[in-house]
């Protein structure tokens, strides 16, 4: 397999100086609540991201966000609560359960650019946020499809 093929692990977003990390940009806390809650609200209510949602737990709606609140305040440069709670993210290993292809990563990219669009937040900011989220969600793909996969990782018999 080539150096090429092996899928790096993509960086949360940089801080643009040393005093201001994405998380104190955003807003802090509140700034990635109103984030989280803005991108599941849209994934329950537009019609076009019901496969993606059929996809989470039911009845653990709550939850879900929380998860990913705690995650992204730690991963945006703020509180750990995420790895505190739950140790080490491991974020690609939490997916396996799911099966994540080109269309469910298009989906979820697709639902945060609409939050993206639809939150008060700086144009860099976002930008800077939607590369690091892009990439973070095609290193999460799990599921082999036609072309995908280096040859490496076929498993025959
Ligand atoms: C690529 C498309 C993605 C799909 C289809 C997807 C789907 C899911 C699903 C179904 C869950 C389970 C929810 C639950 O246990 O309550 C989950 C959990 C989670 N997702 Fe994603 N996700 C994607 C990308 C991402 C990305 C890009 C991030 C972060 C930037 C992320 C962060 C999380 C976190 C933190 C959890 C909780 C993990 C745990 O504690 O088990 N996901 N995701």
């Amino acid at each position: 397999m080539s150096i090429a093929a092996i899928p790096i692990k993509p960086a949360a977003p940089e801080p643009v100086a040393s005093t201001s990390t994405p998380f104190e940009r955003l807003g802090g806390e509140a700034g990635v609540r109103r984030l989280v809650d803005h991108f599941y609200d849209v994934m329950e209510l537009e019609p076009k991201y019901a496969e993606l949602l059929a996809m989470h737990p039911v009845g653990k709606m709550e939850e879900t966000r929380n998860k990913l609140f705690w995650f992204l305040c730690g991963w945006l440069g703020g509180p750990d609560y995420f790895s505190q709670r739950f140790g080490h993210p491991r974020l690609r290993m939490r997916h396996f359960p799911y099966a994540i292809g080109t269309k469910e990563r298009d989906d979820w990219v697709a639902c945060m650019t609409q939050t993206l669009d639809e939150v008060e937040i700086d144009p860099d900011l976002r930008r800077q946020l939607l590369e690091a989220f892009v990439g973070t969600a095609d290193w999460m793909r799990n599921k082999a499809e036609s072309g995908n996969m280096p040859a490496g990782s076929v498993i025959h018999g």
